[in-house]
């Protein structure tokens, strides 16, 4: 098989393992930086272009395109959804998983259990909407990462200038986003790895000083867990909404059950280390099977 890993370069660790996994069993795979790919927008002949030459036609492509990539990466994707080329992680999938709103609006669709969740534009609704969330109550933004633009509001007053300032300076930017406060579990969150419909790898990340947010990236750390049956359950059931085949759905336990909070279009590979379990080799098996069956049907995109 001829696979394109769509990737920002091997120093990642996620794609060096998707590499060596590949290359194991025979598969012949390119490393697409697709920041540098230039696209020729011909109906007939969606081509994707790399250091002056014309792609190849490859049996699959597996996106991991950065979420400060994701308008441009996404273009590069559909481009190859455009010639027929099979992915397990589509193009629409990723757009919608990385706006926060976008993406609560097909959770809820799909009945998917999540925090309460509100969004307006309006600084005169805030009294209105504080009073139906409570307090404490988390503000987040709908195209934050990594922790960052995700705000834990105590009081009333703290809430609501928050809110007024983003309103104000944000009149056409990304939305705001009201959210329940999980206090039974704040700091911790767990992370299901999904791959074609089953939970694969899973751990719980935990924040190693006071703060609410358990992200890998703001200091959390990460130690295996075994995920009870309705939380497996609910981590598919949320991969399935998003229409995401391959993703790391976050869950946290509430006194109500699993509670998701977001399904991660490109999960980072940190969860091997945590709990030995052997992700790469996991995901090549899922293209191996579905990339014969579905290469030239699934012609999608634009
Ligand atoms: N409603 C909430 N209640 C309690 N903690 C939360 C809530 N939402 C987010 N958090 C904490 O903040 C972290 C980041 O939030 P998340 O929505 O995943 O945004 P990001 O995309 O920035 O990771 C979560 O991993 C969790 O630890
Ligand atoms: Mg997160």
């Amino acid at each position: 098989m001829k696979l394109a890993i769509l990737s920002n370069g091997n120093a990642n660790y996620s794609t060096k393992r998707l590499v060596e996994e590949a290359e194991k069993r025979g598969h012949k795979v390119q490393v697409v930086k697709y920041k540098n790919c230039y696209l020729s927008l011909d109906d007939k002949h969606p081509d994707v272009y790399y250091k002056g030459e014309k792609l190849p036609k490859f049996d699959a492509v597996l996106p991991r395109i950065s979420n400060g990539m994701t308008r441009y990466g996404c273009a590069v994707l559909r481009q190859f959804e455009m010639q027929g080329i099979y992915t397990p992680i589509a193009s629409v999938a990723i757009t919608r998983a990385r706006d926060k709103l976008r993406a609560a609006q097909i959770l809820a669709k799909y009945d998917v259990d999540t925090p309460k969740t509100l969004v307006s534009r309006n600084t005169s609704d805030i009294d209105d909407l504080l009073e139906q969330i409570g307090l404490p109550v988390i503000i987040k933004l709908a195209s934050g990462t990594h922790g960052n633009g995700v705000i834990l509001a105590d009081t009333r007053k703290a809430a609501k200038s928050a809110l007024q300032a983003f309103y104000l300076y944000n009149e056409d930017g990304t939305n705001i986003l009201l959210q329940e406060f999980i206090k039974e579990s704040a700091g911790t969150d767990i992370r299901a790895f999904v791959v074609g419909g089953r939970v694969i790898a899973s751990m719980q990340r935990q924040s190693l000083d006071d703060d609410f947010r358990s992200n890998l990236h703001k200091g959390g750390m990460g130690t295996p867990v075994k995920l009870t049956d309705e939380e497996k359950k609910t981590a598919i059931k949320a991969a399935k909404a998003m229409g995401l085949h391959i993703c790391g759905v976050d869950l946290m336990r509430s006194s109500r059950g699993p509670l998701v909070l977001e399904v991660n279009a490109s999960p980072g590979f940190g969860i091997e280390k945590v709990t030995g379990r052997d992700v790469a080799s996991k995901i090549i098996d899922y293209i191996e099977h579905n990339a014969p069956r579905r290469n030239g049907k699934d012609r999608i995109g634009a």
